[in-house]
């Protein structure tokens, strides 16, 4: 039934944790198939269509080929994939997103309902007579994407993508859902939220205590599974697979895009700037067939840079990145683009255009007085110092100006600290919550409402010694593109 998949267009290489979305499709209606490749496994995704439940399966590889069950999923939709990577190997996941159609739903009823499923990896399936080819692993959570309680909310999960660390359970999900009008949204979730509400939450419709261990929980299966307990366990999971915490959005509502196109397409990228810190940038395709290249950080959105790249207006249908060769390749209905991810030189030939956008891929080189890409495993990292970890720390900060005020700000904001005045350097030094621990700190200077980084350092904890570098920019050959000024 399903034989012929035409991807709208394929990359090089594609890194095996990213998923591919195939949607074109030979038939009348659409299918949607989310392959999802994790080198030796194969894991996919499968919408329901007409007659076709939908499913959750492990379809190819050395481990147990698994399924969902048929009633843990209402005619999903699937919107995206992510392995969710954990330092230790049995705790890796993967989440599904997807939204779930009542059709039975009254007219005055929303029928879509936003969700995410989560299974382990080390997940080999039940007992003969309890889900013996299914996930023992499977839970799902409904996801809001709307400001609080209101009546105002985007239900229907069209596309999702994850940005996370390497190994650590960190990163940040982004959905694109419409409501009921048509109107599109993106919303941000934290995946130490999502990860924190499914290994707490109680389940839904069970109120009994768990016996011995959490149902659902990401262990190896071992020759003594199959005891009371574990038959137990599997149970609750075949009837409450729902938590009861529903997931929420950073920021509490949509992100406040500054832009009256309909977003239609949405991929993230992430990227390490010259300050040696972590960037999201999303890239959204609109229905007039633009490109927003857009900064999400804790402080909201920016929109760095606004691209119209088609001879014929129409809506953007398909998306896909190549973080590795830096490319963003944009699909319409009958044209493909093709758009480096760094494109520096759009930003001018002065260090105030360059900085000014705020682009983390970009930094103004100064001996070349060009605004340039950071080069590949850019990291300067002279000055280093060393100390005792717990003694205090002097970081120098010259000063230029005596109209600026000085201060500390650490791990992207997260952390102020004052700037003592010593000669010519202001000085982090010793402070309420000294010894001080790792993280790069960054000496900002504000003057008539615009922001500077003027120096920065990481520190590293090395054992009992903290290593001190110069993390970035004055200098040094790059200055910092990315905010370093706030635009009010
Ligand atoms: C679908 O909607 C109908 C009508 O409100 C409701 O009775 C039914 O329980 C819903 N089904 C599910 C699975 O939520
Ligand atoms: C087998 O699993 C149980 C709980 O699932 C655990 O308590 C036990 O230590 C495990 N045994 C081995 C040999 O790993
Ligand atoms: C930069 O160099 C330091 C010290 O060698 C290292 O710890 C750090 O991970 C490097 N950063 C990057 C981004 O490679
Ligand atoms: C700092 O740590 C060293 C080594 O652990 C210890 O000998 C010293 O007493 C500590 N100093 C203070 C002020 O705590």
């Amino acid at each position: 039934m399903f034989s012929v998949y035409t991807p709208l267009f394929k990359l090089h290489s594609i890194p095996s944790s990213v998923s591919l979305h195939l949607s074109a499709s030979p038939c009348e209606y659409s299918i949607s198939l989310l392959f999802f490749f994790f080198h030796p496994l194969m894991y996919s995704a499968m919408s329901s269509v007409a007659g076709h439940a939908g499913s959750i399966r492990r379809t190819f590889g050395s481990q147990k080929l698994l399924k969902t069950e048929n009633i843990w999923l209402l005619n999903p939709q699937f919107a995206g994939a992510a392995i969710i990577p954990s330092s230790l190997k049995d705790k890796e996941e993967i989440y599904f997103f997807f939204s779930e159609f009542n059709k039975t739903a009254r007219v005055d009823e929303e029928p879509y309902r936003a969700r995410i499923g989560r299974i382990c990896m080390v997940d080999e399936g039940g007992i003969k007579a309890l889900l013996e080819n299914s996930w023992t692993t499977f839970m799902k959570a409904r996801v809001m994407c709307g400001s609080g309680n209101t009546q105002q909310q985007y239900n229907n999960m069209k596309q999702a993508v994850v940005l996370t660390a390497q190994d650590k359970r960190t990163g940040v999900m982004y959905g694109l859902f419409s409501n009921a009008w048509g109107r599109n949204v993106i919303c941000a979730y934290s995946i130490e939220d999502i990860d924190q509400a499914f290994s707490t939450s109680k389940l839904k419709s069970y109120s009994s205590p768990f016996i011995s261990s959490r149902p659902g929980m990401c262990v190896r299966k071992n020759s003594t599974a199959g005891g009371p307990n574990d038959i137990k366990n599997l149970g609750v999971i075949r009837y409450h697979p729902e938590i009861e915490d529903v997931i929420r959005p950073v920021g509490v509502s949509p992100l406040d895009l500054p832009t009256d196109d309909q977003i239609t397409h949405t991929v993230a990228d992430i990227v390490l700037a010259v300050n040696d810190e972590h960037y999201s940038v999303l890239y959204l395709g609109t229905d007039q067939g633009k490109v927003l290249k857009v900064l999400h950080s804790s402080e909201g959105v920016f929109i760095i840079s606004q691209y119209s790249l088609f001879h014929n207006e129409g809506p953007v249908l398909n998306m896909a990145i190549d973080s590795q060769k830096g490319h963003l390749y944009v699909g319409t209905a009958m044209e493909i683009q093709r758009l480096p991810l760094a494109d520096c030189g759009r930003y001018g030939d002065s260090c105030r255009e360059c900085i000014l956008s705020r682009d983390p891929y970009c930094g103004w080189d100064r001996a070349r007085r060009k605004c340039v890409a950071i080069p590949p495993g850019y990291n300067d990292t002279t000055g280093e110092v060393m100390v005792q970890s717990n003694t205090s720390i002097f970081l120098p900060c010259p000063v230029r100006s005596f109209h600026a005020t000085y201060r500390w700000e650490k791990d992207n904001c997260i952390k102020n600290y004052p700037c003592l005045f010593s000669g010519d350097f202001c000085i982090l030094g010793p402070v309420v919550d000294t010894p001080l621990k790792e993280g790069v700190f960054r000496c900002m200077a504000t003057e008539d409402g615009f922001k500077v980084e003027v120096i920065s350092f990481r520190l590293v904890n090395n054992g009992r010694l903290l290593a001190a570098s110069l993390a970035s920019t004055v200098g040094l050959s790059l200055l910092l593109a990315v905010a370093t000024l706030w635009l009010h």
